[in-house]
């Protein structure tokens, strides 16, 4: 059974001829034990989805269930108020009061819906030891490291036991470090309390580190969605592949298709690629940085370019190929070593060039 399931959302801010339409049209679904990256550019509506599915923006159209509960229904004009929705919420700021400890912080909204105090005192020592917390139950939120405080919010959605929580941008006020292991602790909680998870970043490597699925959003609607390694290795769009990695786009012309293989000219050489989606509209020619493969002498489907610089980036090197003459073209691709000055072959596998 879906623990969540959201169907045809539409959400507009603004009334009449004012209204600005932010989700047009979003079905998704949660299931026991999953956890979902929603993911996305800046303004795509992953927080206005968020915030629909807990009950604190009103949809115009649609139907929103928890669980085998009815939330929301549009057509029967039925919102269900969000603090009968029992979900987790833990949001980017996660404002933690300041002069409340550790435990009270947590304790907060049991106390609130009058559970007697040996069994709050049992729920909030629970969740804390399982969070890594325990021993800092009598401490204040100014006495903790940026991490801690940030798992005493998530201990503070999961103390109700919530089948769902919704996250959203948990890790974003951690520095690169804390956020890559709170990453890992995240995953592992989640999966060992057997939570189902909706979760919002802007991140696509964090997206694809902590979930089961990706709900790509562009523009309020879902674009595309997929376990990580398809969402990466095989996108429907251009937009997908943009969006999933570090590519080059190249100024190709299609000089011939048949079915999938696609023959290019790129400035005056030419290549083999492999078409990807729907197609139809102005071809876009793109490859992964990391498909590219640099060689020193002549191989096939490569593509001739002087080196420009290479960048140091601790495990490899970055490096930029760049035309001196003729049509502008420049290429990025990884070495595991410095590159001399001069000019090299950059090989473009042909079932990763991938014409959109
Ligand atoms: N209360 C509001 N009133 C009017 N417009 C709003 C309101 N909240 C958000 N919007 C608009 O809705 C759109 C989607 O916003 P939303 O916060 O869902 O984006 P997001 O995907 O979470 O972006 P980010 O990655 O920047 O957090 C944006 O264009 C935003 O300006
Ligand atoms: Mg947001």
């Amino acid at each position: 059974m879906n623990e969540l399931t959201v169907n045809d959302l539409h959400l507009d801010y603004g009334t009449g001829a004012h209204a600005n339409q932010i989700l047009k049209g979003v079905s998704m679904h949660l299931q026991k034990g999953e956890v979902v990256a929603l993911l996305g550019p800046s303004g795509s509506g992953k927080t206005t989805l968020l915030r629909a599915v807990a009950g604190l923006e009103s949809p115009k159209q649609g139907t929103i269930a928890i669980g085998d509960r009815n939330v929301f229904d549009g057509a029967k004009n039925f919102e269900m108020a969000a603090e009968h929705r029992n979900l987790g919420l833990v949001f980017q700021s996660y404002a933690l009061w300041p002069h409340k400890t550790v435990f009270d912080n947590v304790a907060y909204g049991l106390k609130l819906r009058k559970m007697g105090s040996s069994e709050i005192k049992d729920k909030v020592s629970d969740v804390l030891k399982n969070l890594g917390l325990g021993h800092l139950a009598e401490r204040f939120p100014h006495q903790l490291s940026g991490g801690q405080q940030q798992r005493v919010a998530i201990a503070r959605a999961l103390v109700y036991n919530p089948p769902v929580i919704l996250l959203d941008e948990p890790l974003s006020n951690l520095d690169a470090k804390l956020r890559e292991e709170a990453r890992a602790f995240l995953r592992e909680l989640i999966v060992r309390l057997g939570l189902s998870a909706l979760m919002v970043t802007h991140d696509q490597a964090e997206a694809m580190a902590i979930s089961d699925r990706i709900l790509l959003l562009n523009n309020g609607k879902i674009e595309q969605q997929g376990s990580p390694q398809s969402m990466y290795e095989t996108p429907d769009t251009l937009f997908t592949a943009e969006f999933m990695g570090s590519n080059n786009r190249l100024p190709a012309k299609v000089v011939q298709r048949d079915g999938a293989r696609v023959m290019l000219d790129i400035g005056g050489t030419p290549l083999q690629g492999t078409a990807r989606g729907a197609g139809g509209g102005e071809p876009s020619t793109i490859i992964r940085v990391e498909e590219v493969k640099v060689s020193a002498t002549p191989v096939e489907n490569a593509i001739e370019l002087p080196l420009l610089t290479c960048m140091y980036l601790g495990d490899r090197f970055e490096c930029l190929f760049k035309s001196e003459s003729g049509p502008e073209m420049s290429l990025r691709a990884y070495s595991k070593y410095k590159l001399e000055a001069g000019k090299y072959w950059l090989q473009l596998p042909a079932d990763k060039l991938w014409v959109f």
